[in-house]
């Protein structure tokens, strides 16, 4: 493998920054140079590896952003450390690539970027559902073929979601996104499933059904399942949107598809190991009706065996944040942890984090997911 290759911003900052891949807009770069930053951006798409970035951070780095690609752990931590670095921020809301222990045992505060994402991925999680639903990618491939002979009344039939039941595995912010533009867009009754309740959902659906029925119109419910195994048989569509941990690792296995409806729909824009993929591909191909759409994979980039010969299943890859305005947006959030912890600044401590997206951004660090460990103040939002 060759040498990767590197470029530099704002070559006089007396602070060294190191950032694993080129990243989207310039508000992020303006951002560190206004914090004395140089900034070193590695110009490869190939994905970097321990020792390279090892050899990036060097001997001396005050900060660094990495990729959801790459895994950060304790022997980099351990080099951020030793070359006197202060902070690390992921290009990411998801933290599973980063052991936030490790980096919290050698003191140094690891960013994140949440608050842009979320409506991006949750709209990247509908466009899933509907072209599983509606066998999109079918009709595409059917129609590139020279396939298509004229209308009939038994081409390609799919799924009305219209009234149906969404199923909701996470209802955190892009789950709880998701659920308000399928209630809202199509009318479904949801059933969601959380270690917590979400009384924000409860409460939007009351609010929304009572608006419903106002209107003369059925309204819409809203009911939190006690397990998965209740939530499964229950829902058309099931979409998941839980934190990868241990305990969400092959969460949807061959005994909980079995607990699906015949044609269910399982959508996945969180991250691949929450599903047992090989399992899905088994299940796929005995369940012709049964549809997938999946925006990641277990073994990212790679899909397990079969699954690229199924018709029923679709696939994007890892796109769901993939809007010029999202991906700018972490950018700039990313660079402002990295700013915000090297000036000294406080946390932001505020979900509302569009102050940080452009022009002078607030002299706060947006979003630190170890804060409270390190004993990291928050200051005046
Ligand atoms: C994230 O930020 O965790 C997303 O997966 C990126 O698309």
């Amino acid at each position: 493998m060759s040498e990767p290759k590197w470029r530099v911003d704002n070559p006089s900052g007396s602070r060294r920054v190191v950032v694993t891949k080129e990243l989207p807009g310039d508000h992020w770069l303006e951002v560190l140079a206004a914090a004395d930053c140089r900034t070193e951006i590695c110009t490869e798409t190939r994905v970097l590896d321990g020792a390279e970035i090892a050899a990036a951070i060097g001997t001396r780095c005050d900060g660094a952003i990495g990729q959801l690609t790459e895994t950060w752990g304790e022997k980099l931590f351990g080099a951020l450390k030793a070359a006197g670095a202060k902070v690390y921020s992921n290009y990411a809301v998801g933290h599973n690539n980063v052991d936030v222990s490790a980096a919290t045992s050698h003191g140094i505060p690891v960013g994140n970027t949440p608050g842009v994402l979320t409506e991006t991925t949750a709209e990247m999680a509908v466009a899933l559902t509907f072209a599983a639903a509606r066998r999109v990618a079918e009709g595409d491939r059917l129609m590139r073929a020279g396939r298509f002979r004229g209308w009939l009344p038994t081409l390609l039939l799919g799924e009305l979601l219209w009234r149906n039941t969404v199923g909701i595995v996470g209802a955190g912010r892009i789950g709880t996104a998701y659920a308000r533009m399928m209630i809202e867009g199509h009318k479904m009754n949801v059933i969601y499933y959380d270690v917590r309740q979400s009384e924000e959902l409860e409460a939007f659906v009351t609010a929304y059904g009572r608006f419903l029925q106002t209107r003369g119109e059925e309204p819409v419910s809203c009911r939190r399942a006690d397990s998965v195994e209740e939530l499964l048989p229950q829902a058309d569509v099931v979409s998941l949107h839980p934190v990868l941990d241990e305990s969400t690792r092959h969460l949807i296995d061959a005994e909980r598809l079995a607990l699906m409806k015949e044609n269910a729909i399982l959508v996945n824009a969180s991250r691949g190991p929450v599903i047992d993929e090989a399992a899905l591909v088994a299940h796929c191909q005995t369940h012709p009706d049964f549809r997938a759409g999946l925006d990641v994979f277990e073994d990212e980039p790679a899909m397990k065996p079969g699954m690229a010969e199924l018709d029923n299943v679709v696939v994007v890859p890892h796109l769901g944040s993939a809007t010029s305005w999202t991906r700018r947006g972490m950018a700039s959030l990313a660079a402002c942890n990295v700013a915000g912890i090297l000036m000294g600044y406080p946390l932001w401590g505020n979900d509302d984090v569009r102050p940080f997206l452009e022009g002078t951004p607030p002299k706060a660090a947006p979003s630190i997911v170890n804060a409270a460990d390190l004993g990291l103040a928050t200051g005046q939002a």
